[in-house]
């Protein structure tokens, strides 16, 4: 009982005083939950109602903290659970954290559903596990293995159009509706798999499956992994939540396993200059010169797994929203659509063939549409 009080009463009554005495304010810390209740009222309110076509997205999108700027300022603590977060939303000071405070601004450490979600990878490890992982996976985001994933990139997109046109004369029509936000997560789970498994793409598209089954409770998860004690509950989200997380992991270690005896293609064998090194190879190489599990430089095949599922997260969602997101100003604003076109049909359209590498520094028009959405 004293534990309690102390862990959700007193310590963030201690933490809400300190902050307002500079001048911080926050919502009404709830016992236990802290301000839990209203994000999610706040964002289920927000993700019901239709929206205009606007680029104003952020009343949608983080609708808790479009409110609570308004009432508490441009700083203010949020509560998730008993554990407070600091909300900055002043341009200047976030660019005076990231240029010169970065050292005091320590990654969190996510609630272990998250974990199960994002993988215990590069998005969630700090310090010289970080950066020794970080080493590790350097290869494939070398430059000259980049350029050998782009025809990669460029066939898997090919034959995504080409499976729509052909649904397109199935039904005899030139239009077809589709969700473009569905199409774009297919699409992107299509290449994510390829990049990272390599030849042993049809098992990666079950780990691939799996995973986007897993993400599939991220909404849930995320709100309620902030209250304490909420993973020990056994609700049906977090037993299958549990059960993939297993199922991802053996079958990924089998993989690992397999790939390793297969005599196809030796695991420590350099990519040629044709063919680019798959990430799950690029993790081998280094998995395998070191099994000790108390070695803080070790990368165990425990790690492999980790990292794959951090990948999948981390290279998925992002992508296909910011695509969907260009899509839809592409929808509104056709005279930016028709320069877009116009310009890829310049610099790739001579050749009849998917654009290079080589080819985006020369798409200017297009490359500033994806920045800037
Ligand atoms: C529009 C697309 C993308 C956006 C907006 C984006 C955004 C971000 C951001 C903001 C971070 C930093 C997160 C943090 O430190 O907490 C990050 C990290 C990361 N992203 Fe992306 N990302 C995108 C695409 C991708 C893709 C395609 C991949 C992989 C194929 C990827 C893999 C990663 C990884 C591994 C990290 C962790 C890096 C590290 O800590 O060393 N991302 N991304």
């Amino acid at each position: 009982m004293k534990v309690v009080v102390h862990d959700f009463w007193w310590i963030p009554t201690r933490i809400e005083n300190h902050f307002m005495q500079q001048g911080i304010n926050s919502p009404k810390y709830e016992y236990f939950l802290g301000n839990l209740r209203e994000i999610s009222i706040l964002s289920l309110k927000a993700s019901s109602e239709s929206m205009p076509l606007s680029h104003d997205i952020f009343p949608r999108a983080l609708s808790f903290i479009h409110l609570w700027k308004k009432i508490y300022g441009k700083m203010f603590l949020i509560w998730f659970g008993p554990t407070p977060r600091l909300t900055i939303t002043d341009p200047s000071i976030i660019k005076e954290i990231f240029f010169s405070k970065s050292q005091y601004f320590e990654k969190y450490d996510p609630p272990l559903q998250v974990k199960r979600i994002e993988g215990d990878g590069l998005l969630n490890l700090k310090g010289d596990k970080w950066a020794h992982h970080r080493r590790i996976m350097q290869p494939f985001f070398r430059m000259e293995n980049l350029k050998l994933i782009t025809p990669i990139m460029a066939k898997t997109m090919e034959e995504a159009l080409v499976k729509l046109s052909k649904n397109m004369n199935k039904i005899g029509s030139l239009e077809i509706e589709i969700e473009v936000s569905v199409w774009f997560q297919s699409l992107l789970e299509d290449i994510i798999t390829k990049i990272t498994f390599g030849r042993n793409y049809e098992e990666g598209l079950v780990i691939s499956k799996l995973q986007a089954h897993q993400t599939a409770h991220a909404t849930e998860a995320y709100q309620n992994a902030f209250i304490p004690g909420y993973r020990f509950l056994p609700t049906s989200a977090s037993r299958v939540s549990r059960r993939i997380s297993k199922e991802i992991r053996n079958y990924l270690l089998k993989l690992i396993d397999r790939r390793r005896r297969s005599d196809d293609r030796s695991y420590d064998e350099a990519p040629n200059d044709r063919q680019p090194a798959d990430l799950l190879e690029v993790m081998m190489n280094a998995a395998g010169k070191s099994h000790r599990r108390n070695d803080p430089t070790a990368f165990t095949d425990e790690d492999v797994v980790e990292e794959c599922k951090t990948i999948f997260f981390a290279g998925t969602h992002t992508t296909s929203a910011m695509l969907t997101w260009t899509a839809v100003l592409l929808a509104m604003h056709n005279n930016w659509q028709d320069e877009a076109r116009d310009e890829i049909f310049r610099v790739c359209g001579a050749r009849d063939a998917p654009p290079t590498k080589d080819d985006l520094a020369n798409l200017k028009l297009v490359q500033y549409v994806t920045i800037t959405s």
